[in-house]
């Protein structure tokens, strides 16, 4: 088998860990033993509910974060002790791209000057000379090179994350992770801004790690998807087959949570089948309808919110051991004990090939 691009080999990140031993001080797990890999030329996605760990594990590979437990590679090689010029070509190789492209960029700074900014980072000459490879960048986004003169503020939310782009993609990346890049644009636009990054990803051979609470968006740029439930890693699996036969209760969930996209069946919907905001009320208001405690710690984490649970009539084993991500049929992989012991629920999948 040839080497993944990237591995994400039992990562965690604990919020507060160097500090942990000072008297008041909290730490938080935000991400869990999670084991990931993305192929060279190949999007993955991340999805999960609101605090389950997209972003920082999105930081921890662009190193924004350094993780507190486990391994990052690329092209096999572990990046974790990277420092000096070794530091700057993992920076060149990995971009990230952000939500918010309204303070992105500093408004008194003409494009241009924002868009050379990598190229002086790195001390590297422009392909071409300067203005024609600036010129190219924007083209290449579906802007024209005489906006280079323009100021932020004479662009449009769309226009500027297509900036954002721009600047990630200068230096010539092999990795982009990009972080809920269309959410804060109005629909028409976001449709705009996803076809980009397909013709991107066809054009460069770009590898994604694509995060997005959009399953839409998600089904339509990414072969792969991976869902993750407080910190934890609970099922990946090629697209069409996490759509049409989702394995884990929370991913079923997730899907049958998206008007069109899955059918909520009778089974999958119970008392326990607490909303996905807010996760620490919902955990309550999950236990106290279920009547059982929400788990930490130990056992799985959903437990408490679990129709499967319910239905199998509140199992010890779900409280007291962590589910062990385990291969299923069609390329999937779970980490429920039971998921799969019951048929699956009836998912229609009726999301088009085409964004837009
Ligand atoms: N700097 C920080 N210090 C302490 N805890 C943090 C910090 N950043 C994030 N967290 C916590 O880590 C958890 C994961 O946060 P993260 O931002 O990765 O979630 P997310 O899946 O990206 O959520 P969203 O969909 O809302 O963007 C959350 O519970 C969050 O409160
Ligand atoms: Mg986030």
């Amino acid at each position: 088998m040839t080497e993944p691009l990237l591995s994400i080999e039992r990562v965690s990140h604990e919020f507060g860990a160097r500090r942990a031993l000072l008297p008041g001080r909290r730490t938080h797990l935000a991400v869990d033993d999670v084991s990931l890999s993305v192929a060279a030329g190949e999007s993955l996605a991340l999805v999960g509910e609101s605090g389950s760990g997209k972003t920082t594990l999105g930081r921890v590979v662009a190193k924004l974060l350094t993780p507190t437990g486990g391994t990052v590679r690329v092209d096999g090689r572990d990046v974790g002790g990277l420092s000096g010029r070794e530091l700057l070509a993992y920076r060149r190789t990995v971009q990230m791209i952000f939500q918010n492209t309204q303070h992105a960029f500093n408004p008194r700074r003409k494009i241009r000057d924002i868009l050379a900014d990598p190229y002086e980072i790195h001390g590297l000459p422009a392909p071409g000379g300067r203005d024609a490879a600036l010129g190219e960048l924007l083209e290449r986004v579906g802007l024209h090179a005489s906006m280079l003169d323009r100021y932020p503020h004479q662009f449009s939310g769309g226009q500027r994350q297509r900036i954002g782009i721009a600047r990630a993609l200068s230096l010539g990346p092999r990795l982009i992770v990009a972080d809920e890049p269309v959410s804060a644009l109005d629909v028409s636009v976001q449709a705009q801004v996803l076809n980009l990054f397909a013709r991107l990803r066809r054009e460069l051979g770009l590898s994604l790690l694509f995060i997005s609470h959009d399953l839409r968006a998600v089904y339509f740029l990414c072969e792969r998807i991976a869902v993750l439930y407080q910190g934890r890693l609970v099922e990946v699996a090629p697209r069409e087959r996490l759509l049409e036969h989702p394995l884990h209760p929370y991913s079923r969930r997730l899907i049958a949570a998206v008007p069109g996209l899955g059918e909520r069946d009778s089974a999958e919907v119970s008392a326990a089948d607490a909303p996905a905001a807010a996760p620490d009320a919902g955990e309550s208001t999950a236990a106290a309808v279920a009547g059982a405690e929400p788990v930490t710690g130990v056992g799985c984490h959903y437990a408490s919110r679990c129709p499967l649970h319910l239905q199998l009539g509140r199992p010890e084993r779900c409280l007291t051991e962590r589910p062990a991500l385990r291969a299923a049929a069609g390329g999937s992989a779970v980490a429920c004990h039971f998921a799969g012991d019951e048929p699956p629920a009836p998912v229609r999948s009726v999301v088009s090939e085409e964004v837009g």
